[in-house]
């Protein structure tokens, strides 16, 4: 599979049920808007309709999918995302904020289910054509702390407590094992701001280069459209 080349920033926020990803997510999107980074935001399962229709069948508990059949899902609705929008707009250099990823898919499936892992990788590679994150963040809760904030659980939120453990506990080894570009955050209660401004300190150091076309302050200067120069 090539590796595809491409001038824009794939960004993941993770985490386990209701550990304020779609808050933070939010937070961060409001930064590059009001600093004027073209960014598209996007979640997973979904943002195309097909990936949309797919997240309806994942999420019904009704159905008690198989734990393959899950794992095809999100990849079908992984490979229809990046092809028609995320490797698009990561072409035209914009920052591609994701809520959820492959890394979802090796906590859940992977860690969760005790799908083989190296099968995942794999399948999250055909699904991306080779894109992994620039910058992922991933928020470490206490799952009986995230689930107790579930109203309408889902197929996933109903799966119990100790899957929720392994989803978790997978997700802290994730950040491990990928520390060039991946950071844990500890979920703080009551903190949405401090975790933001921790989240937005990783992204401007990891993307401190990219980000210097649009933030000149961010460590970098830039002089007569040459390349940035560090200060
Ligand atoms: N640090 C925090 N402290 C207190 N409440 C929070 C915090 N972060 C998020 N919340 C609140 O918790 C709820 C769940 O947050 P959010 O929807 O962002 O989580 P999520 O990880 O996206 O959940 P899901 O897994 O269901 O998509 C929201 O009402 C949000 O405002
Ligand atoms: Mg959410």
């Amino acid at each position: 599979m090539p590796i595809l080349n491409y001038p824009g920033k794939y960004i993941v926020i993770e985490g386990g049920e209701g550990c304020g990803k779609s808050k933070q997510a939010d937070l961060l999107e409001q930064y590059f808007n009001e600093k004027k980074v073209p960014n598209i935001r996007v979640r997973e399962p979904g943002g195309v309709p097909s990936a949309e229709s797919i997240r309806k069948i994942v999420k019904d508990k009704s159905l008690s999918l198989e734990h393959i059949t899950e794992l095809f899902l999100f990849e079908a609705a992984r490979t229809e995302l990046f092809a028609k929008k995320s490797i698009p707009a990561l072409k035209e250099g914009k920052i591609v904020l994701s809520d959820r990823s492959g890394d979802a898919t090796k906590a859940y499936q992977g860690y969760g289910d005790g799908i083989d892992q190296h099968w995942i990788n794999w399948m999250n590679m055909q699904a991306t054509f080779g894109i992994s994150p620039d910058v992922a963040i991933i928020i470490d809760i206490n799952p009986e702390v995230g689930l107790a904030r579930e109203t309408h659980p889902d197929a996933f939120a109903a799966k119990g407590l100790e899957y929720h453990k392994r989803v978790n506990e997978g997700y802290r080894k994730i950040a491990q094992e990928h520390l060039d570009t991946h950071i844990l955050i500890k979920y703080q209660d009551g903190s949405i701001d401090s975790m933001q401004n921790l989240i937005r300190a990783h992204v401007n150091t990891k993307l401190k280069k990219f980000l210097s076309q649009y933030i000149p302050s961010n460590g970098y200067v830039v002089e007569n459209n040459s390349q940035p120069k560090k200060q």
